[in-house]
């Protein structure tokens, strides 16, 4: 990787093999939550429409895990919040994970593109409201007051990430693009590394795991733990 200039625009990527180490669940990997349900049956508008109960349990019980005392923000995490608050150009962060571990290590330029496990959003009236408990189609909305209406504010497969557009132009502006834990195998974000190389002008890199399916798109790609290769990546970079 080439040095930095000190403004330098710095946009990452994550996806869930940021928080294994942090003990939540990837999709793919061996045992990983796709290997326990289907995609079709939890993570789509017509599971939901098909079963809402059994969507709204299979979110209650990853709400519930995220509770879970143990689940803590790990060193890649931590890394990053250090990137953003040390770094003298802008860090923006783009997770496409559910969890809240990128906030409570402190990251505050974030964008869920997959939307937020702790978060709900009513389909009566669009309000979304902070939620860690429980969801059922007996809750009333806080706002609308009508029940039966709250959904999970997360994009499922189907239907459009958030914040695209602001997605793409941080693609096209940004001096460095890094990916890390995610397989590449979810659109639109396994296409970032492509809209950086050939819109834009920022080099590309990737710390993973295992190699992904975009590996062979970047410019440089680093194999090992993110609660190792991460850190390593932002002492690095700050030196
Ligand atoms: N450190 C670094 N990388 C890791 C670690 C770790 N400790 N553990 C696993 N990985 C890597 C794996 O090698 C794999 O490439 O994390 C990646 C996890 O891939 P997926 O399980 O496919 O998760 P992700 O890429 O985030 O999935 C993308 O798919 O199902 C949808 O909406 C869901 O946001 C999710 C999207």
């Amino acid at each position: 990787m080439q040095p930095l200039a000190p403004d330098a625009f710095i946009v990452i990527l994550t996806g869930a093999g940021i928080s294994k180490e942090s003990g939540l669940d990837t999709f793919r990997c061996e045992g990983g939550t796709w290997s326990k349900v289907r995609i079709e049956d939890v993570a789509t508008p017509e599971g939901y429409r098909r079963n809402p109960i059994l969507v709204q349990e299979f979110y209650n019980a990853r709400r519930e895990g995220l509770r879970d005392a143990e689940v803590q923000p790990n060193a890649a995490h931590l890394a990053l919040a250090r990137l953003e608050r040390e770094w003298t150009g802008e860090v923006l962060l783009i997770t496409q994970n559910i969890d809240d571990l990128h906030e409570r290590a402190g990251s505050s330029n974030l964008i869920h593109m997959h939307g937020e496990l702790l978060k709900i959003r009513c389909e009566n009236c669009g309000q979304i409201h902070i939620w860690a408990e429980e969801l059922s189609a007996q809750v009333p909305c806080p706002s609308c007051h009508i029940a039966g209406q709250l959904r999970p504010h997360i994009v499922w497969f189907g239907e459009i990430p958030l914040e695209m557009e602001r997605i793409f132009d941080a693609l096209g502006q940004c001096d460095l693009f890094v990916s890390i834990g995610t397989s590449g195998n979810v659109y639109p974000a396994a296409g970032f590394v492509e809209a950086v190389r050939y819109q834009g002008v920022g080099q590309t890199l990737e710390l993973n795991l295992d190699p992904s399916e975009r590996s062979s798109v970047f410019e440089e790609n680093r194999l090992g733990l993110a609660s190792v290769i991460v850190p390593e990546f932002v002492a690095e970079i700050l030196r």
